[in-house]
């Protein structure tokens, strides 16, 4: 039986693993972590983050196949293929600070697969990793090795979170890159044959190391580009009375363009866009192409104006201050169908009307309030560090934030509501109950285009939609930008 340890149970790790052991009932997968209570809740009937369909993939293959473990060095030894998941945040000191990925958590995987092992083995970058990782990587193994042999793959994982399962289940691609030596051929033909369980031949491909390694930053570049290419469409919307729905459906409708990742929002979030951005940008950098940094830096300046747009929008609509007021938040998660805050643009938002001295009642169905506290008062690239190293609950919390339980505790006896995750939930809550027990003038900022803006709008709402014609109230009251 084919072994397989996978370093870090997180988001990727987790899930990925998951399913690797599902439809591969010929392979044992062990997932290591060294976050005690992460395993402990993968053991148990809570895993440690929400995800569609994934309660339901852990409970057909654990105990069977599926094995969660704090046990790193005795799993790593065993397997013959070790896929490395840890977390690759940005650097908040030293060389690079801001920018640079933190390789530490990925250094710290590879000694202890140097150290232990005692077969060769394959080892899987399964983490999103500078280009040219793999190549120090090979030097840590082969310096400790003691004449085992190790092939380095990169394996890029391109779910997205909220829908992982089905993702995995039906990946676009799968991507695995390798030497272009014998040994790296044959090591990617190994990894090859597992993927092949369940994903079509043709939808695998494999690459040299670096152009997989580059594929990934590239990829999550990409993306984040159009997002901030259509909410910097949206700004212009606004100030012209066009309306961004209709440009994006317009645009979309060219197949060279297409329809998908052309949603205007209160801005990007999630683990991954703006730490794989900046990588980028210091690769370039680095490289001596000072140019085309600047250009994806872009896509980061114009992510931020975004939130600080929505936050000019809400202040100056409601008479150029919120001091005192209570403003709903409905949605904390970076996007619907996940627990995740990492980057969530609510922090931004949420600290923009703190600085104003708003009062806030959040609410959001996956997160927990002692998240929410540790989000706001936690500094700019410390959140991506294991769990573990984080306190259990915050040492202080802000005091102007309390969390509600649902939608209309949180809206009573608010002045303003600010959506800011898509949750299917606040599409359908009752925006009349919710009218009639708020201050008046009420006041919608729906940071996803969710609600259905004429509908309130006769309700008695003032409501604000990113990149649609303004009410007259908000026009009269134009946000600085
Ligand atoms: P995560 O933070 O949820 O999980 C990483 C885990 O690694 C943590 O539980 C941590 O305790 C563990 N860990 C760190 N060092 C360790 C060590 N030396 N030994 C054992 N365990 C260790 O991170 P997540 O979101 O799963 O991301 C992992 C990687 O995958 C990152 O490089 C990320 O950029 C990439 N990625 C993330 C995606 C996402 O949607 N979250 C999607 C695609 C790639």
């Amino acid at each position: 039986m084919v072994k397989i340890c996978c370093i870090g149970a997180g988001y990727v790790g987790g899930p990925t693993m998951a399913v690797i052991a599902l439809k591969c009932p010929d392979i044992e997968v062990v997932v290591v972590d060294i976050a005690e209570p992460r395993i402990a809740a993968w053991n148990s009937d809570q895993l440690p983050i929400y995800e569609p369909g994934l309660d339901d993939v852990v409970k057909q293959c654990r105990g069977k196949n599926l094995f969660f473990s704090t046990d790193v060095e005795k799993h790593v030894a065993e397997a013959d293929i070790v896929f490395v998941s840890v977390n690759t945040p940005t650097k908040t000191q030293g060389l690079g600070a801001g920018k640079a990925a933190d390789l530490t958590y990925w250094e710290s995987a590879a000694r202890t697969i140097a150290d232990v092992s005692k077969s060769d083995k394959i080892v899987v970058e399964k983490s999103t990793v500078p280009v040219k990782t793999a190549e120090a990587i090979e030097k840590i193994l082969t310096h400790n090795s003691k004449g085992i042999k190790f092939q380095i793959l990169s394996n890029p994982e391109f779910l997205a979170e909220g829908t992982a399962i089905e993702d995995l289940f039906q990946p676009d691609r799968v991507l695995i890159g390798g030497r272009e030596t014998p040994e790296g051929q044959k090591a990617i033909q190994s990894l090859k044959s597992v993927y092949a369980h369940w994903v079509p031949e043709d939808r695998i491909l494999t690459t040299n190391l670096w152009s997989a390694e580059l594929s990934k930053l590239a990829a999550n570049a990409f993306l984040a580009q159009r997002i901030s290419s259509v909410n910097a469409m949206s700004a212009l919307c606004e100030a012209t009375g066009a309306d961004v729905a209709e440009v994006s459906y317009a645009i979309g409708k060219d197949s060279r363009i297409g329809p998908k990742f052309l949603n205007a929002s209160v801005g990007f979030g999630g683990s991954c866009f703006q730490k794989d951005i900046l990588n980028l940008v210091y690769i370039c950098e680095c490289n001596g192409l000072p140019e085309v940094a600047e250009y994806w830096k872009q896509v980061i300046k114009i992510n931020d104006h975004q939130k600080s747009r929505f936050v000019n929008r809400v202040v100056s609509s409601m008479f150029n201050t919120v001091s005192q007021k209570k403003i709903a938040i409905l949605g904390f998660a970076f996007k619907k169908d996940t627990g995740d805050t990492r980057e969530t643009p609510a922090i931004d938002v949420c600290k923009g009307l703190l600085g104003d001295k708003a009062i806030l009642s959040i609410y959001d169905p996956q997160v927990t309030e002692d998240q929410i506290q540790r989000d706001l008062i936690m500094k700019k690239f410390d959140w991506d560090h294991p769990l573990h190293l984080q306190p259990k609950s915050p040492k202080s919390s802000v005091k102007q934030v309390s969390i509600a339980w649902d939608a209309y505790e949180a809206t009573k006896g608010a002045h303003g509501i600010c959506i800011l995750t898509e949750w299917e939930e606040f599409k359908t809550i009752d925006y009349k109950k919710i009218y009639d027990s708020m201050q008046k003038p009420a006041f919608v900022f729906d940071g996803r285009n969710v609600v259905n803006a004429e509908a309130l709008r006769e309700i008695g709402f003032i409501v604000y939609s990113i990149g649609k014609p303004l009410d007259a109230w908000l026009k009269d009251m134009p946000a600085i930008a």
